[in-house]
């Protein structure tokens, strides 16, 4: 079962590739409302949670806080205490799985070593302390009530039906459109780039074998800064899709985003030695898989652009910076 809000990031289209549709049911509704969730719960007869429900965006947390403290921290409270409550003491069998970030680690700079499941949290910007404030929570709920639960804090993902708010599809998709490709600051913040796959299939091992209680950090193994980023996702447009003056000439450097952390990176042996995961995809390969994706599927790029207001959001984020 699927329960999905479908807030502005969220569309049934991008459930179309599902393998076998009679496995899967989708419900609408909030996270936040204890009601449907409890009942879920019970009419579905769940064990297995698997919290993945979130708003992500720095740059929206900026702007608007508040729906960063709604979702990520009174839902994932609503969903603990439903699980709490229709769970009771018969836990076995049962797993309240939460997906976190890097982000609640802070920043680290260029010597510091990666950051570790016991690195303490110091998160920088509304939507990484709302996501600490979260994994507390769920750390909390198997300290008091020994709820089943596991952790993972992963790095920045990216990947086919990514919403292109985030720098990779936002890059691909002003690119394809001729607009200026916007990189903050000096363009030298450092994040580790996970695969989304790769990630789904760190998840599903935490979820069959992870110890309850642990934490797991999930990593690319692929860090790049973001200047460099850009540029190769230029260079393969450039080969894939040539336009009449290489993409390089899009991009622009703009204003820093407030509190910008300068680099995230993960150290991923834990979950190695415990469970045997390690990413499949560099970043190479990951990122001409994705920019492939968003070629070969212009109805959902074109029916993307026509929803969501996604324009809206380009003006509101980034005329102030000079980027269009
Ligand atoms: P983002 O995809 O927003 O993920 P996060 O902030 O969670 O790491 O951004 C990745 C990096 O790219 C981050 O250092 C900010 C930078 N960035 C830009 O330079 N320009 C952009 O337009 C965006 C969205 C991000």
């Amino acid at each position: 079962m699927n329960l999905d809000a479908l807030t502005y990031a969220g569309s049934m289209e991008n459930l179309r590739d599902l393998a076998d549709e009679s496995r899967h049911l989708f419900v609408k509704g909030d996270i936040c409302d204890a009601e449907l969730v409890r009942k879920l719960l019970i009419e579905h007869k769940i064990d297995t949670v698997v919290h993945f429900a979130a708003e992500t965006h720095v740059d929206r947390s900026i702007l608007g806080p508040a729906p960063f403290i709604q979702t990520n921290v009174t839902g994932t409270f609503t969903l603990l205490e439903a699980a709490r409550q229709v769970w009771g003491k018969n836990r076995s069998g049962k797993r309240f799985h939460h997906v976190s970030t890097d982000e609640v680690f802070g920043s680290l700079s260029l010597q510091d070593d990666a950051f570790t499941e016991s690195t303490p949290y110091d998160p920088h910007s509304p939507y990484s302390a709302s996501k600490a404030a979260s994994d507390h929570l769920v750390r909390s709920y198997f300290h008091t009530y020994d709820l089943p639960v596991t952790i993972t804090n992963c790095s920045n993902n990216y990947g086919p039906y990514q919403f292109p708010e985030k720098l990779i599809p936002l890059t691909i998709l002003n690119a394809l459109r001729g607009r200026s490709l916007p990189v903050y600051g000096d363009g030298m913040q450092i994040r580790d780039w996970l695969y989304v796959q790769d990630h789904c299939e760190a998840v599903r091992l935490v979820i069959e074998n992870g110890r309850l209680g642990e934490t797991y950090n999930v990593g690319g193994n692929n860090q790049s800064h973001n200047i460099g980023l850009v540029r190769k996702i230029c260079q393969v447009l450039d080969e894939l899709h040539p336009a009449s003056r290489s993409y390089l000439s899009l991009i622009t450097h703009v204003p820093d985003r407030p509190g910008h952390d300068r680099r995230y990176a993960m150290d991923i042996k834990k979950i190695h030695a415990e469970l045997g995961w390690s990413p499949k995809h560099d970043l190479e390969s990951g990122l001409r898989e994705t920019i492939r994706w968003y070629l070969d599927n212009p109805e959902w790029v074109k029916n993307f652009l026509a929803q969501n207001e996604y324009d809206e959001w380009l003006d509101l984020n980034y005329s102030d910076r000079g980027a269009q």
